[in-house]
């Protein structure tokens, strides 16, 4: 057991109604917080219609580099601020996980209202079920949700937990996830290589039901830095099979396979960079030497040590390692994806729900809240790195409808009120 989760479940609550369609309740885990300190998190994210990767970057507020190299994708690509990514693509988008309000979101994604925008469209469909109609609501004081002014900027509260950056003690980013139609959470676990139980443990879930419009955190394994809190990237923290881009767009991070310690070399950004030379040293930080001795293997590294002031620190380091690394082996970059693979069964059809014969499995995850417009989706070979390959989401061709019991609806209404008013 994990004695930092709080022994109360935390399961927050709340109630969707879709437009004209029926109730949707959905969970969502919360972390309380207090103070000012802030995480890395990841916010699992289905593309509602093509778009450049800049304009992906402006919908979330986030740095494009950013954006392309938490999903590994090379940021050196020719063009690639411009390069269209194809509905129904499944991303990792980077989010600074703030404390507001007692609990723990991401605040800085804007969004502009556009004409026949509406609160459940922007929030199923524009950020495919990660905000709910209410909480947009909700932090933009909004007294009449059918007049939505357009040319409006609202704050889209966006779901995210730090649980202190670990997990079971090892270091950890922690990733939002929807629950689509067909999820289960064998194989949500699956696609995530991590395990049922943790997933329940993280989730305070008492039984590994799920349903869809559900969000889940989902622990990603992950390596840390240890720069000085004075640098400004102090405590960056690294999904394993990713990349983050740091210092100005100098230097980019990722895991080590294999053995999950961070490893910095400059980056391949065309940006001016200080230096990135260890003093007294030939080497570059990412470089090393190593040398067989006869008490082992003599090892001289140069690391990067934080961006302080402005300049990238590094520090060289030299230990005897029982064996000389091997070839550093860094997390494969793609090319900026330009199609979507999917099982066939799960091409569009008109069906509208999706049947009992889409079975739960990690390669029928099926976009259920996204509401897009039809689309034939060309086999293409792209796969999410770090992701198993065969985990692509499918785009639904209509708007899923979640009914559930009314014996249920209200069952989670007086747990959830109840034990939300008694924690804060
Ligand atoms: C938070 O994480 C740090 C290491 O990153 C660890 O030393 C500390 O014990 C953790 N705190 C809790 C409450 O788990
Ligand atoms: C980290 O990712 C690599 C692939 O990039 C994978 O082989 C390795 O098993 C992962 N490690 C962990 C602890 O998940
Ligand atoms: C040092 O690192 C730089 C930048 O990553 C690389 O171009 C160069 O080949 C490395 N040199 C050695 C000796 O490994
Ligand atoms: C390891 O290498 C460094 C520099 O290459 C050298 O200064 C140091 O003396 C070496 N240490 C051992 C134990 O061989
Ligand atoms: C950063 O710069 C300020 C003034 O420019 C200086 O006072 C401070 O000591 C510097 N910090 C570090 C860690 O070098």
């Amino acid at each position: 057991m994990q004695e930092k989760r709080p022994l109360l479940p935390l399961l927050f609550f709340s109630v969707a109604i879709l437009a004209g369609a029926g109730a949707a309740v959905a969970k969502s885990t919360i972390e309380p917080c207090t103070g000012t300190a802030s995480c890395s998190a990841l916010l699992g994210y289905i593309l509602y219609a093509d778009l450049k990767v800049s304009e992906l970057a402006v919908l979330f507020h986030v740095d494009s580099a950013a954006l392309l190299s938490a999903n590994a994708i090379d940021v050196s690509f020719p063009g690639v601020e411009n390069r269209i990514l194809p509905a129904g693509l499944f991303l990792r988008v980077p989010a600074t996980c703030s404390c507001s309000g007692g609990i723990r979101r991401s605040l800085s994604t804007r969004y502009t209202v556009r004409p026949a925008d509406t609160l459940t469209s922007i929030a199923a469909s524009v950020y495919s079920g990660l905000a709910t109609p209410d909480q947009i609501q909700e932090a933009n004081n909004i007294r009449d949700p059918a007049a939505l002014d357009v040319g409006r900027t609202l704050v889209i509260p966006l779901p995210c937990t730090c649980f202190n950056s670990t997990d079971n003690n090892l270091p950890t980013v922690y990733l939002s996830y929807v629950v689509r139609a067909g999820d289960s959470v064998p194989a949500i676990a699956a696609l995530f290589s991590t395990t049922i139980t943790d997933i329940m443990n993280v989730n305070a879930m008492g039984s590994p039901s799920i349903r869809p419009g559900d969000i889940l955190a989902i622990p990603l394994p992950a390596c840390a830095s240890m720069f000085p809190s004075y640098a400004s990237d102090y405590g960056l923290i690294v999904a394993n099979g990713t990349y983050a881009i740091t210092a100005s767009h100098c230097v980019q991070c990722s895991c080590g396979p294999g053995n999950l310690r961070l490893y910095c070399s400059p980056a391949s950004l065309s940006a001016s960079c200080s230096s990135m030379q260890c003093s007294n040293s030939n080497l570059m930080i990412g470089n090393y030497t190593s040398q067989q001795t006869s008490a082992g293997c003599n090892v001289t590294s140069c690391n990067y040590g934080g961006f302080v002031n402005g300049s990238i620190a590094t520090t060289l380091t030299t230990s005897l390692q029982p064996q000389c690394p091997g070839q550093h082996q860094l997390p494969p970059v793609i090319p900026p994806p330009t199609t979507v693979i999917h099982d066939s069964f799960l091409i569009p059809s008109p069906s509208p729900s999706p049947s009992p014969s889409l079975s739960p499995s990690p390669s029928a995850v099926q976009a259920g809240t996204t509401i897009t417009t039809p689309r034939t989706m060309v086999p293409g070979t792209f796969s999410l790195p770090g992701v198993s390959p065969a985990y692509v989401p499918s785009v639904s061709t209509s708007e899923a409808v979640f009914v559930s019991p009314l014996s249920h609806i209200l069952w989670l209404f007086g747990l959830s009120f109840g034990l939300y008013n008694s924690l804060f």
